[in-house]
This record gives C-alpha cells, structure tokens and sequence, in this order.
C-alpha cells in the first residue's frame, strides 16, 4: 500500500499527462477517423483539454512546482462541461435547454458502450483522473527543481517523451488502420452502394397511417433525436444527415427493416454509407423503444 501511494506521488502528474494526451488524440480518431462530428459541448470540452496536453508535459519537464494550479483551472471546468453534457445526454434533469439546438445534437450518443460509456463519459473520467493527480501533486509539492544538495536535477526528457510518443504511436497506428479502410473508400467512391441493399422491399409511398397519437409522438421525437441531423422537415442538412421524408430509401423498405437500418446505424466503413458520414446507432437514442422508433418512421412516411 505504502509502495503504491509512494509510487503514485511520484508519478501522479505523468499519469495526467498521459489522460490528458490519450484525450486528444481519442477525440481526434472518433472525429476524423470515425467520422463522428463534435457537438458544441464536446468543443468547449476540446478547448479545456488540447492545452493541457501541451501544458503538462512543459510544466513536467521544467519540474515546475506550480504545475497543478495552471492544470486545475481547465480540469475543473471541464469537469463541469462533461458532467453537464453527459446528464444532458443520460437524464431529462436539462430536458429544454437550448444547447445545440441546430449543428450536430448534444444529445447524440455516438457510441455508447456497456450502456454507458459515451464519449462524454469518456472526457469526464479524464478530467476526473487529471484533476485527482494534480491534487495528489499539490498536497505532495512535486515536482521539485532541486536535489537534496541544491543541484538543479535534469528534466525528464525521458520520461514525458515517452509517454507523448507511445501514445503517438497507439494513434497513429489506428489513424493509418482506419484512414486505409478499403470499405471506407469503396462507399466513398460508389454513391449507389445503398441501392443494392433491400432487393423486393415492400413499397409503401403513401404511408396512409391511421393512429393520430402515433404520429404526433413520432413527430415529437423525430424532432428532438434526428432533426438535428436530418432537418426538422425530414429533407436532410448538408454535411449532416440525409433526405428521408419522400426518399426511395423509405419508399423501398418496411418499416420494420428502416428500424433495423436505425438500430445498427452506419459507420463510415459500412458498405450501404453513400454521404461519408455517420450515423449513430439508433439515432444516438439507445433509450429509444422499437414502438418508439416505429412511430418516428411512421411519421416520417406523412407527406
Ligand atoms: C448525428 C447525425 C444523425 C442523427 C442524430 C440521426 N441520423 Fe440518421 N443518418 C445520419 C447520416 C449521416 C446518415 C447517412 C449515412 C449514409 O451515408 O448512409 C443517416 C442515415 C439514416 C437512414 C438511412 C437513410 C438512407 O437513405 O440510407 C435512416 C433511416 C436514418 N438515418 C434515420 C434516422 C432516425 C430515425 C434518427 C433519429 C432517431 C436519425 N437518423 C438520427 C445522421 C444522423
């Protein structure tokens, strides 16, 4: 136990540098290699933690005992940001707030692991991490400048170069992997790719539906967890969603397979993906029944 707190006091502010670094680079690789675009949240989140990556690895190297006061300023903010944006994304506690309204949605769970790992998630246990090592560095007074003797001690190149460049490394790997992705290019390249997808669907154009309150709860949550992306009347934004209301996607499937396209959403390296961009699973909705899904499909076939 002593070993490891000893062990922890030491090394408390490589361990922020790495969260710090590892969140960089994580959030680069969902938005330029996955695809996933940032919210207006997950920006303010960005602008508190890139610095830090830059801002640790200086203060370690030039063993400034002061490290932890320029490093808790932005990890308790972004503390605060995530924080808000993940019980934005998980509760109704901020239900109406007009954060994101138009652009990508805030309320979009891109990925959305174990049912609750999403990618704000993600950034509050990096501030959380940063923000305990800063503080363990603070009540422990490291790091210092001096040795016993009064010699000033050499910086430790070492030690944070190697944490940049692993991390580097890891995510250069996973840029290269994923930038290389022969799926990726060919749905780049072939804008029809979709069209082969639903042989002999079921044509439905009128989407006559006879239940009034299906349609109006439809309509409510088409508006709060898709039009952000596909356009409050349902006819796509640029570099965001595309057409559905009136597409030949809708009038050549059921619903019933439109609510399997929803589920499962579509990667970049999804042979159906004809924009390039993503599409969350279930909308970024995982909360969402399949009734509740129906009823937004239902919707979307009124003219
Ligand atoms: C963050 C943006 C975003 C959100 C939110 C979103 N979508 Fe999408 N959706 C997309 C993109 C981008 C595509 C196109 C993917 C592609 O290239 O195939 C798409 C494609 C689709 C498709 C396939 C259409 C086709 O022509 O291939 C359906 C159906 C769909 N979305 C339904 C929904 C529904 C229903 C919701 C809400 C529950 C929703 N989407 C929320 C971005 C989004």
């Amino acid at each position: 136990m002593e070993r490891i707190s000893s062990w922890l006091n030491r090394n408390s502010l490589y361990i922020a540098l790495l969260a710090a670094w590892i969140a960089m680079c994580g959030s680069l690789y969902f938005s330029e290699v996955r695809g996933y675009a940032p919210c207006v949240l997950c920006w303010y989140q960005r602008i508190l933690m890139y610095p830090l990556a830059g801002v640790i690895a200086i203060g370690l190297l030039r063993r400034d005992g002061n490290l932890p006061y320029y490093v808790l300023p932005f990890s308790l903010l972004g503390l605060g940001v995530s924080t808000y944006h993940y019980l934005l994304e998980k509760t109704d506690l901020f239900a109406g707030s007009s954060f994101c309204a138009q652009g990508a949605s805030c309320t979009t769970q891109w990925i959305n692991w174990f049912g609750f790992v999403t990618i704000p998630f993600l950034a509050l246990t990096a501030f959380l991490l940063i923000t305990l090592m800063s503080l363990i560095a603070l009540l422990n007074g490291e790091p210092v400048a001096e040795d016993e003797e009064g010699d000033a001690l050499r910086m430790p190149w070492l030690q944070v170069s190697g944490v940049v460049i692993g991390v580097l490394a890891v995510f250069t790997a996973l840029f290269i992997s994923g930038a290389q992705d022969p799926q990726v290019a060919a749905a780049e390249q072939n804008p029809f790719a979709t069209l082969s997808v639903t042989p002999g669907a079921q044509v439905r154009v009128d989407g006559t539906v006879s239940d009034p309150a299906t349609l109006v709860h439809g309509e409510q949550l088409y508006l709060q967890s898709c039009a952000a992306c596909h356009g409050a009347d349902g006819l796509g934004v640029a570099n965001l969603g595309n057409q559905l209301r009136g597409s030949d996607f809708f009038a050549s499937n059921t619903d019933e397979q439109l609510l399997a396209v929803i589920r499962q959403g579509r990667e970049l390296n999804d042979p159906a993906n004809t924009t390039g961009l993503v599409m969350p699973p279930s909308g970024g909705r995982p909360d969402l029944s399949d009734e509740d899904i129906l009823a937004i499909t239902q919707y979307l076939r009124t003219p």
